[in-house]
C-alpha cells in the first residue's frame, strides 16, 4: 500500500479506491481491491495460517484429473510428489498440473527406499523422474519427498534436491472410510502444517476436498511447499 492509501484511508475508502482506478487505469488491480476492501487492511499482517496439501504416488488416470478439478473450483494450489513410472504413463496429467500453478516434486521413478539402494541406483531413480518431468514441464522439481521417509544425501550424480517430510499423516491409503481421513487432516491442524495424502483412491480425493472445505472455512490459506520451507 503506498503513501497516498494511508493518507486517505480515513476518507470513505471505496470511493477512494474508485477515484484511483479512474485516475490511474489500472482497474483490475483496484477493482480487486475494492470488492475486497473491507479485509485488504488486515490481510497485510502475517497473520494467515498457512498449510500444505501434499499428495504422493500418483499422478493417477482417473483420481489426480478428478482432484486437480476439485482444487481448481476452490482455488487452491497443493503440492504433487509423483513417480516417474506414474508420470511416464499420463504426461498430460502433469500438464495440468504444471499449467493450473501446482508444485511438482520427485518422489522416485519406482516407489523405492532409497538408503537401501547403491549411490548409482539412487541417481537413477532421481534423475530419471527428474529428466521426465523436466520434459513435461520444461521446469526441474527442486524437492523430494523420500518414499517411505528414508533419505541419504550419498547419490553420486550430485543432484541438489531439497526432502520434503510432513507434519501431518491422514493414513488416507489405509481406509475407505473418507470421513476419518477428513478428521485426521483437520483436527489440530496449524499455521505451517504440511499434510501427507495420496491422489491414488477415490476416497482420498473426496477427503482431500472436504479438508480444503473445512480449513478454508477456518481461515487458513493453502499454499505449495516451497512457501513453507522458504519462510
Ligand atoms: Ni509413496
Amino acid at each position: 500500500m503506498n503513501k497516498k492509501v494511508f493518507a486517505l484511508i480515513l476518507i470513505d475508502f471505496s470511493l477512494f479506491i474508485a477515484l484511483i482506478a479512474a485516475a490511474a487505469g489500472r482497474n483490475s488491480e483496484y477493482i480487486k481491491a475494492e470488492e475486497t476492501s473491507s479485509c485488504t487492511v488486515r490481510n497485510n499482517n502475517e497473520e494467515v495460517k498457512k498449510v500444505a496439501l501434499t499428495f504422493d504416488d500418483g499422478p493417477h488416470v482417473v483420481y489426480t484429473k478428478e482432484l486437480l478439478d476439485g482444487l481448481k473450483e476452490r482455488e487452491v494450489k497443493a503440492t504433487f510428489f509423483v513417480l516417474g513410472q506414474n508420470a511416464e504413463a499420463n504426461p498430460d496429467i502433469i500438464k495440468k498440473m504444471h499449467e493450473e500453478g501446482h508444485l511438482i516434486g520427485n518422489h522416485t521413478y519406482s516407489h523405492v527406499q532409497l538408503t537401501r539402494l547403491t549411490s548409482a541406483e539412487q541417481c537413477d531413480e532421481i534423475s530419471r523422474t527428474n529428466d521426465l518431468i523436466y520434459d513435461i514441464t520444461g521446469e526441474y522439481p527442486q524437492y523430494i519427498r523420500p518414499p517411505f521417509g528414508e533419505w541419504d544425501d550419498k547419490a553420486e550424480c550430485k543432484i541438489v534436491m531439497i526432502p520434503v517430510l510432513w507434519s501431518v499423516d491422514t493414513l488416507d491409503w489405509t481406509t475407505e472410510n473418507s470421513s476419518s481421513v477428513v478428521k485426521k487432516g483437520t483436527k489440530n491442524i496449524k499455521d505451517g502444517d504440511i499434510i501427507l495424502m495420496h491422489d491414488f483412491y477415490k476416497s482420498s480425493v473426496k477427503a482431500a476436498l472436504s479438508i480444503v472445505d473445512i480449513l478454508k472455512a477456518e481461515g487458513f490459506e493453502f499454499v505449495t511447499v516451497d512457501e513453507l520451507i522458504t519462510d
